[in-house]
């Protein structure tokens, strides 16, 4: 008689707390002045929502991730589930609340630069006690990734559960907001870019400054320079990572496809330098395409 021994091997599960929105990005050489019309380029409309983006780039890469969202009853609820399944994230935990789900309008310059406008919509019901409950039920999940684009509340609530569970979290504060040291307590690692920095910290970014407002908190540090890379504060000594040079066509998410791969990076338990390098690379490359999600890819 044969004894089969079946041992069930556990994949890393990464959740991301956070938006979801549909980005309706239009092209023009420049974006308008006050009171001014121009012609656009191209417009496109795809999957966005800096949460949603973040878990999108963990899952091509092959993360077992989960995402914990509200959508609306419109249109685009169903596309945008369609969308999460396609590219590997689990969609048993997101909610459906009534009215719209969230918008963004965006506007990319001749340089690739953008400027966007979020509309929450049902990215603001989402609940803390439900969220916590998601993530009880989903079971041994070793990283949680959240960003600013949903209620606060809910962030606290769920990086105390994190904290509580022993549970790696990584925030993106973006949108940019001052943030409380309480709720920084529970972030293992902060990833602001540029300008994010300077209003969580509400100073100019310097290294100096990156430094002191590294030695204030607990948080492993972070902070993504565009086309300049990214700069890590490794016990008191800033660390400098190089982007390689691309052609830059649409920035957009590029700091979410940061985020989604550095999570996917450190669930592989990559060392901080090989995940940041990683995370790198797969930024520079979704500049090179138009669009948030349709610009990241799991290969190259
Ligand atoms: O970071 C880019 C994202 O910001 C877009 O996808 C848009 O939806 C906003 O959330």
């Amino acid at each position: 008689m044969k004894i089969f021994l079946y041992f069930e091997i556990m994949n890393p599960k990464i959740c991301v707390v956070g938006s979801a929105n549909i980005d309706q990005i239009s092209y023009a050489q420049r974006v308008p002045l006050d009171g001014e019309t121009v012609f656009g380029d191209s417009y496109q409309m795809g999957f966005g929502g800096k949460g949603a983006n973040q878990a999108v780039m963990a899952g091509l890469l092959g993360a077992d991730t989960y995402m914990i969202a509200c959508l609306g009853t419109d249109v685009y609820r169903d596309m945008t589930i369609d969308n999460f399944k396609e590219k590997n994230v689990k969609t048993d935990f997101i909610q459906i609340v009534d009215g719209s789900s969230g918008v963004a309008p965006i506007w990319v310059d001749g340089n690739g630069q953008n400027r966007i406008i979020v509309i929450s919509g049902a990215n603001d019901q989402i609940d803390s006690k439900k969220a916590i409950k998601s993530l009880g039920e989903i079971g041994n999940v070793s990283l949680i990734v959240g960003q600013a684009e949903i209620p606060m509340e809910v962030n606290y609530e769920v990086f105390k559960f994190a904290k509580r569970n022993n549970i790696t979290t990584i925030f993106n504060p973006a949108p940019g907001r001052l943030l409380d040291e309480q709720f920084l307590e529970n972030v293992d690692w902060l990833i602001p870019n540029e300008t994010e920095f300077e209003i969580i910290s509400n100073t100019n970014l310097t290294k100096e400054n990156i430094l002191k407002y590294s030695n204030k908190i607990n948080s492993k540090l972070i902070v993504t320079l565009g086309e300049e890379g990214a700069i890590f504060v490794n016990d008191d000594i800033i660390e400098e990572f190089k982007a390689p040079n691309v052609d830059v066509i649409d920035t957009t998410g590029a700091g979410d496809a940061f985020v989604g791969a550095f999570s996917f990076a450190l669930s592989e338990n990559y060392s901080v330098s090989d995940a940041i390098n990683f995370a790198i690379n797969k930024a520079s490359l979704s500049v090179t395409k138009k669009g948030t999600q349709s610009s990241y890819s799991s290969s190259e």
